[in-house]
């Protein structure tokens, strides 16, 4: 009985390229998803562009360009790599879609009209200055647990401690630089509570992987609190029904985004998304992501579908984290590569089958190391795979006109490789695609074994053996056909090749207990090629950030050579410095601090802290009283100490060597320096 399956992978954000990590996660499902069509299930797989909330926002602001404009040219990027790596969506869409919008308004208003949405009035942080509230991953400022400097506002980095913003010292905007403020501000709840026994239940109930389901307990016992479902304007997302400047959480309408992709195809292709949606659907439904997003799509997703009356998925596959080389991807490393980067030097299919060698059904992270990378494909796919076809299509294309023999020589052989479908199929029906693909290059080991037993090669040249070198070769060819079957999920586009070079229509899995006999091949292409060491070095040297550090093009001696003029500026940048004369009330030492001084500065009305590195050059006591200029509208930095609010202006290479500028007499605390 044909299945009716409906696939999706985590939404990426689109503001940003993807990179290896990504991939872990979109070739894994894709291979499930290919594995369920060639199986000749109804599969589709549906993904999106996850394209609001703050971030996004921010960062179009920041390019000088709208958010639309900004995710869709990201959504542009995503979706050529995807193609690129034979990522095979049935749609991919945006989650700022119509269908999204009315999806997200229908699911929240049924959930209130049922009493799941509830509001009451928070204390937030916001910035006066930038003029909205303030995502805790916009605040920096120091662990109160453990007194790390400039850590998040929701979590420490330095001791894992989590809390709220509040509660973090010296906290400042990282967007403005200035403390933020509280405020007050009217949220809307959606209260999970209400739906404890259905999600014990549902999470309790084969779901999730196991080590999921354990989690999930952990969370029951900590006690299910409401989420708060809906941001302050400005905020780039769907407006919430009935409400003025509220809108919707960026996780709330984001894997809604899934079905709003999936409602896009339906109305394309007259597929019904209401009856695969009914609560008593018979349908499947499964959400492939990484383990990092687990809450939302375990508790509050259920929950939200429930209390919309729609059904809930059939699973959740979560998977680990990818690590290269052993470690954390790094940008100065150069392992934090982009899928751009990958395809500008590799092939996309070597990536495709390592994961799928390393992959399992369990969440443990997974490495992609190149040494073991560059072995695995090269021994197994060129070595093994690719070996048994090129070795036996010559004799073939050269001396049968590229016809098949009309029969099996070792029928067993053939029937052996047949046997293997059904284990192979449970593999990757469980998502266990390495112990897939150890058995496939087991296969195939067999298959060259076969090979080098029979030595078609030698058989050629004695006269009387020609129909010999048919059969070996037909039966080579025909094991080599089983295995690209077994192999399509993860090499859709070396199985195309092969289907090109064999001449025969696109593999189905059943293909693997049809021989192929009397029937003739084209000519042999070239299959894949090896991974050259010299391709990674120079991807990993793509992918290197470096702090740019500029060769010193001064010749003579003297401080101008030493430090040349800057850049030509226009005089509207420097009508942007706003200079002032300020007068230094206090100076003193700062504890723990060896290049510092901490002054406080008048300016005509307003006092100033300034932390300035002038400390091998002045005594404090000298410096009280004396009148210097200081940069009046710089961005207040948040330091170790302190924030300064400003700068001094000052002349030398540094050290001792620093020299305070003073305006000449007469010249008043606050006066504007042009
Ligand atoms: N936008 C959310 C998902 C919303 S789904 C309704 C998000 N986006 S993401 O771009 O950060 O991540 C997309 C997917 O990629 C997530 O499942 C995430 O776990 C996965 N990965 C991101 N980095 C990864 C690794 N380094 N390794 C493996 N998977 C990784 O989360
Ligand atoms: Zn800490």
């Amino acid at each position: 009985m044909p299945r009716r399956i409906l696939v999706t992978s985590a939404l990426p954000y689109a503001n940003g390229p993807l990179h290896l990590g990504h991939l872990v996660e979109y070739i894994q499902t894709d291979i499930w998803v290919r594995f369920q069509r060639i199986r000749s299930h109804e599969c589709y797989y549906v993904c999106a562009d996850d394209a609001h909330g703050t971030p996004i926002m921010l960062r179009a602001q920041q390019e000088g360009i709208t958010p639309e404009a900004l995710i869709e040219q990201c959504g542009r990027e995503h979706r050529a790599d995807f193609a690129d790596f034979a990522v095979s969506f049935d749609n991919y869409y945006s989650t700022h879609s119509p269908e999204n919008r009315a999806l997200s308004e229908t699911i929240y208003l049924r959930n209130r009209d049922k009493g799941h949405i509830t509001t009451r009035t928070v204390r937030q942080a916001y910035d006066p200055i930038k003029g909205m509230f303030l995502p805790d991953r916009f605040i920096r400022g120091t662990c109160p647990r453990c007194g790390a400097p400039d850590q998040y506002g929701d979590s420490c980095e330095a001791c894992g401690a989590t809390y709220t913003p509040t509660e973090l010292k010296d906290a400042i905007s990282v967007l403005s630089g200035t403390p933020p403020v509280e405020r007050e501000s009217e949220h809307y709840f959606f209260k999970l509570k209400d739906f404890e026994p259905l999600l014990k239940a549902w999470t309790q109930g084969g779901h999730l992987q196991h080590e999921m389901a354990n989690k999930l307990n952990e969370w029951f016992e900590a006690g299910l609190q409401d989420w708060d479902i809906s941001r302050d304007a400005p905020y780039f997302g769907f407006p919430i029904p009935d409400a003025t400047d509220k809108y919707f959480y960026v996780w709330l309408d984001a894997p809604i985004g899934y079905l709003a992709s999936f409602k896009y195809l339906c109305d394309r292709n007259g597929l019904d998304f209401d009856a695969f949606m009914a609560p008593d659907s018979t349908t499947e439904l499964y959400h492939f992501i990484g383990k990092d997003i687990l809450y939302f799509h375990a508790l509050f997703w259920p929950a939200m579908l429930h209390g919309a009356d729609f059904r809930l998925p059939t699973a959740i596959f979560a998977h680990g984290f990818l690590t290269v080389n052993g470690q954390k991807m790094s940008k100065s490393r150069g392992t934090f590569i982009k899928a751009h980067t990958y395809l500008n030097h590799l092939n996309p299919e070597y990536l495709r089958y390592y994961f799928a060698a390393k992959l399992g059904s369990g969440i443990e992270d997974l490495d992609l190391n190149f040494e073991d990378f560059t072995a695995r494909v090269n021994a197994d796919l060129v070595g093994k795979v690719v070996n048994i076809a090129s070795r036996c299509a010559g004799f073939i294309n050269k001396h049968f006109h590229s016809r098949l023999a009309n029969h099996l020589t070792k029928e067993a052989l053939f029937q052996e490789f047949a046997a293997a479908a059904d284990r192979l199929a449970q593999y990757y029906e469980n998502r266990e695609f390495g112990h897939a693909m150890r058995e496939i290059m087991a296969l195939a080991d067999q298959a060259n074994r076969y090979i080098d037993d029979r030595q078609p090669w030698v058989a050629i040249k004695e006269p009387g053996r020609e129909q010999e070198v048919q059969e070996v070769c037909t039966l080579g060819l025909n094991l080599f056909r089983q295995l690209m079957v077994y192999l399509k999920p993860v090499l859709p586009m070396m199985a195309e090749k092969a289907e090109e070079f064999l001449n025969c229509r696109p593999l189905v899995w059943s293909d693997a207990g049809t021989p192929l006999l009397n029937h003739t091949l084209n000519r042999f292409q070239p299959l894949m090629t090896r991974v050259e060491k010299t391709r990674i070095e120079a991807m990993i040297e793509d992918s290197k950030e470096h702090l740019e550090k500029k060769a010193n093009p001064a010749q003579a001696n003297g401080p101008l050579a030493e430090n040349p003029i800057a850049e030509i500026i226009q005089f509207e940048d420097f009508a942007k410095l706003d200079l002032r004369v300020a007068r230094i009330l206090k100076a003193e030492q700062v504890e723990g601090a060896d290049k510092l001084l901490r002054l406080e500065l008048d300016l005509g009305g307003e006092t100033r802290q300034v932390f300035a590195g002038i400390k091998a050059a002045y005594a404090p006591e000298n410096l009280v009283g004396r009148l210097t200029i200081m940069v009046a509208n710089l961005a207040p930095r948040k330091m170790r100490f302190g924030i300064s609010e400003g700068m001094v202006l000052a002349a030398g290479p540094g050290g001792k060597e620093i020299y305070l500028l003073n305006p000449d007499e007469g010249a008043q605390p606050g006066m504007r320096v042009k």
